[in-house]
């Protein structure tokens, strides 16, 4: 996003090593951007990418192995000319993290500067509690200087458990990493839409005046998904959903709505602005938790017609855990902007839909003209963000219906993004970013620690009542009793872009 971003050519060339290759992310998404990179030309010939992982291949097998798990993952199926061009970058290195003599035959392998360019970006595409060790074996065996070339480390989210262990990891990575080397993700700041807030936030003036207490009634942010927690409930029952989706992308998106304009789009003044806005938000007593947060979790039922467990039923997750699916938080941002609007934010998993929608609220006219006649009490206005599946960008208004009555309807103004040819993954974005070393779509540590802060009462809280969690059938929008968060009876959660009520 840096002043520079649009030119997003590669001067450097860099070797990319992945840990963690055969693992989820990888082949979902690490892979399959590469390849689409490839595809668009983004990357310069010398850039190479070394999987590191513990299976006993060779460069050759890892070509097929990577072949067989972009197939059906390539935009529009695979290119044989883009393969080969792909392919001939990709290396493996047999290894195992918790031993170091691995990392020593990793290095050994990357003095060959012909073939591996020393400019160095570590992707830790593993478990997090794997990241101590596997950062220890990195600066031990020296392949953290930076004597030839960069060294940059990409870490995904979680960053840490809660605030305390956030702040241990992030100790423990200076001792040997400078903040400008670590690229803490949050994908979702790669996504097209979310960059689309900013645009629509401050290219468009119109809606300046009209962003703030005086205008708005409240605000959601909704992100739902119709998947249960598939293979990943090992990992998932120890998070839940308030770790998993609010503490990072909710409020990432929260930020992005709230935070002012930035001084320019230089990395650190864009993340000081989050930053503010994360500093404003109210902080949550241990007595109010309830009134602020809700959580709950699926029970079997049916998604797309077709029967799906519960989560107690799913592979992995433990007996009688409580861990929640779904997580409800109102927030309010205490600062000159915001003060007094209430900020929802909701996220579930096995709920009807996938839909991310962030919906905006407008208070009702001042004054009720109209109340004398048919109209009586006017709609109030919408602004509505789709995230996802669709892109687009909506203000809903009220229009008199033609006729000699005096009725309204509601008309929509809409932006969709149009060109799908254009549409990229949010990974192929930011792994360029890596490359470039633009830090502005990843996660300064303050951010995460702020964020950390907001969830950490309520995360306390849950974990000492664990004998009780309201229940709610997969397929559905989650329990209505997470109404009781609203602060009015005319407040509801806005589910899709023409849905209004709970149970459409
Ligand atoms: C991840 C969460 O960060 O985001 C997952 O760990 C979630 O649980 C995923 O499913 C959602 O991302 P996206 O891009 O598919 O909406």
């Amino acid at each position: 996003m840096n002043a520079n971003s649009h030119k997003k050519l590669l001067k450097e060339p860099c070797t990319l090593i992945i840990f963690g290759v055969t693992g989820h992310l990888s082949k979902n998404k690490l892979l399959p951007a590469l390849y689409h990179l490839e595809e668009a030309k983004r990357l310069p010939d010398e850039v190479t990418i070394v999987g590191f992982g513990r299976r006993d291949w060779d460069d050759e097998q890892w070509k097929t192995e990577v072949t067989k798990e972009i197939k059906d993952r390539a935009r529009g199926g695979l290119d044989a000319q883009v393969l080969e061009r792909f392919t001939r970058r990709l290396h493996f290195q047999q290894g195992d993290l918790q031993n170091e003599e691995s990392f020593v035959a990793l290095k050994k392998r990357l003095e060959n500067v012909d073939t591996f360019p020393a400019n160095h970006i570590f992707y830790l595409a593993i478990r997090p509690q794997d990241y101590n060790f596997t950062t220890k074996h990195l600066v031990s065996s020296g392949l953290h200087e930076e004597h030839n070339g960069y060294c940059r480390l990409v870490i995904e989210k979680p960053f840490g458990h809660d605030l305390e262990s956030s702040e241990v990891l992030n100790t423990q990575l200076h001792k040997s990493f400078r903040e400008e080397q670590l690229y803490r993700i949050d994908h979702y700041l790669g996504k097209d839409t979310v960059q689309n807030i900013l645009v629509f936030r401050f290219a468009n003036l119109l809606l300046e005046p009209l962003w703030n207490r005086n205008y708005i009634d409240h605000v959601q942010i909704t992100h739902a998904e119709s998947s249960g927690v598939g293979g990943r409930s090992h990992y998932y029952d120890s998070a839940g959903a308030l770790r998993d989706m609010i503490q990072s992308h909710l409020l990432q998106m929260l930020a992005l709505v709230v935070m002012e304009p930035p001084a320019n789009l230089d990395a650190n003044a864009l993340r000081d602005e989050k930053v503010k806005a994360l500093r404003s938000i109210r902080p949550i007593s241990r007595n109010s938790v309830n009134m602020h947060a809700f959580r709950a979790q699926y029970s079997g039922g049916h998604v797309d017609g077709e029967r799906v467990p519960g989560y107690l039923e799913e592979e992995g997750v433990a007996e009688k855990s409580t861990t929640e699916t779904f997580a409800a938080m109102k927030l309010y941002v205490d600062n000159w902007r915001w003060k007094g609007v209430p900020f929802y934010l909701r996220t579930g998993k096995r709920m009807k839909e996938n839909n991310f929608l962030v919906s905006i609220r407008f208070k009702r006219p001042p004054q009720q003209l109209f109340k004398d006649t048919a109209l009586k009490q006017m709609e109030p206005n919408w602004i509505l963000l789709n995230i996802q599946p669709e892109e687009c960008l909506r203000i809903e208004m009220q229009v008199k219906k033609s006729g000699l009555e005096l009725e309204t309807e509601i008309t929509q103004l809409e932006a969709h993004s149009c060109d799908n040819k254009a549409k990229i993954d949010a990974y192929e974005a930011l792994l360029l970013e890596v490359m470039e070393g633009d830090q502005s779509q990843f996660l300064r540590f303050d951010e995460v620690s702020w964020a950390w802060q907001i969830v950490d009462p309520v995360l306390r809280s849950w974990m000492e009542e664990q004998d009780y969690i309201h229940t709610y059938p997969a397929g559905t929008w989650g329990p209505d009793v997470s109404s009781r968060l609203f602060d009015s009876n005319d407040q509801f959660w806005r589910n899709k872009l023409d849905a209004k009520n709970c149970d459409s």
